[in-house]
């Protein structure tokens, strides 16, 4: 079998989480393989909520096996509050979750650290969740990351207060002073103590194993192609590989083994935290949509940013990560629009391109097609044929535009509100 592989395309908040959740079902394994707890996937069943950070979406699948890959970084105390949340739902978590012994581990300095830099950035900072993402891709790359597997090693206590004092040496040399420690640190060995009743493994044996003897695998990405560390809009990114690729390194597993690449994009774009977007909106249309779209962060509750669909941005988002089936996320929201606009070429120093912009402060003016709104309520629909004409033609030029199919179109939050085609 080969592993399947879901991504967001655009700035992270596509819906993965409700997805997954809905795809899961058809698989026995779901993995997660890069970011940690910046990431918020939500999921809503049986009229309950769930907001998973760490933990992949196929956690409330009966029977399937979810596991946190070697690209992930994980944070004990954040993942203690995931499973109290997730145990009461699933009491055989303890059974169902593995956690790779190569993951590395989110320290409390390096959450410090996060905020140290995003202060010493001052006006150009990244709007960070401040969760110690890139602090601890930082320690990983540099070779100076503690890993799930150490906790078992007899001097771990000594490493871990090792690399805190590092940590704490380069906080003050930025003249960082507003943090406390005590109790993130009482809190993140609570969370190591809770961590300690799963079963760590060597996730890329345990998942080649799985493929070759038939089983199937869905891997679940976090945030998204524009937030990914080397074709995102740089430096406003994240601190890991958010394309398909990184699924290959985040679990190791070859790349002739990926299988369908599931590509997920909402009807219009969100972006959260500082960075380029080219169609965003400032007007009363943007507020419209962060209204009806509840577009306010997961994980920190920010107010999202809000815009129209970008084309450009979507077809090198699926180049980028050979998307082979597109899902079409939040149609739902744009209920009520006379008009709706989708970018299909920038315009840069007065020329035409369909190229991402280099530099961050290179300011990319959208050129729009205007779409006539279907003014109506999809939010009921069940099947293609319920869906009004006006919302089909804007899906069939997504379609053409990037040259990649619509297999899905997601009408509402809840996992029953999904219409396959
Ligand atoms: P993720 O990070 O990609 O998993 O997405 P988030 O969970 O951060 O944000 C997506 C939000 O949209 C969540 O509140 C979902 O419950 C909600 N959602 C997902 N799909 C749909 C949809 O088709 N329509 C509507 N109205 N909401 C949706
Ligand atoms: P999911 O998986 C949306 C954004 C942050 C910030 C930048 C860097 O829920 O789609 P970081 O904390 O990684 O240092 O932040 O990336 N960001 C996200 N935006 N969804 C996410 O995850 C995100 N994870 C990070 O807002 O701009
Ligand atoms: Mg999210």
């Amino acid at each position: 079998m080969k592993i399947d592989v879901l991504l967001g395309l655009q700035w992270g908040d596509e819906g993965k989480g409700k997805i997954v959740d809905v795809l899961a079902p058809k698989y026995d394994i779901v993995t997660r393989f890069q970011g940690g707890p910046n990431a918020g996937h939500t999921l809503k069943f049986n009229g309950k909520k769930y907001v998973l950070h760490t933990i992949p979406s196929g956690i409330f699948t009966d029977g399937a096996i979810n596991i946190v890959g070697n690209g992930v970084v994980l944070d004990p105390g954040i993942f203690k509050a995931e499973i109290e949340q997730v145990k009461a739902e699933n009491p055989d978590i303890y059974k169902c979750l593995k956690i790779s012994r190569r993951a590395n581990l989110i320290l409390p300095t390096h959450r410090i650290l996060d905020a140290a830099n995003e202060a010493a950035k001052g006006k150009s900072k990244i709007g960070s969740t401040l969760k110690g993402i890139g602090p601890t891709y930082t320690d990983k790359i540099s070779r100076n990351g503690l890993r799930i597997g150490d906790i078992l090693m007899p001097d771990f206590r000594q490493k871990f207060d090792a690399l805190t004092q590092r940590h704490l040496r380069e906080i003050a040399s930025l003249n960082y002073t507003d943090f406390d420690l005590e109790t993130p640190t009482k809190e993140w060995f609570e969370g190591i103590e809770a961590l300690k009743q799963f079963e760590f493994v060597d996730a890329e044996m345990l998942i080649n194993e799985k493929i070759d003897s038939g089983k199937s695998v869905l891997a679940e990405g976090a945030q998204g192609t524009m937030l990914d560390i080397d074709f995102g809009s740089y430096p406003f990114v994240t601190s890991s590989n958010t394309i398909c690729a990184g699924a290959c390194t985040g679990m190791g597993v070859a790349p002739q083994k990926i299988g369908e690449v599931f590509g997920i994009f909402k009807a219009y774009c969100t972006r959260v935290g500082a960075g380029p977007f080219p169609t965003e909106l400032f007007d009363e249309t943007g507020e419209k949509i962060r209204t009806l779209g509840g577009e306010f962060g997961a994980t920190t509750g920010r107010p999202r940013r809000t815009g129209w669909l970008d084309l450009v941005e979507l077809k090198y988002s699926c180049m980028i990560n050979g998307v082979t089936q597109l899902i079409c996320t939040k149609g739902d929201v744009l209920n009520d629009f006379d008009t709706i606009k989708a970018c299909i070429e920038y315009e840069i120093d007065g020329k035409r391109t369909m190229s991402m912009p280099f530099d961050s402060a290179e300011e990319a003016k959208p050129i729009y097609k205007e779409f006539k709104g279907w003014k109506t309520d999809i939010s009921k629909a069940t099947k293609e044929s319920e869906l009004p004409k006006e919302l089909m033609d804007y899906i069939k030029f997504i379609e053409d535009f990037v040259k990649v199919p619509v297999k899905m179109v997601s009408v509402g939050p809840d996992r029953n509100a999904t219409i396959v085609r």
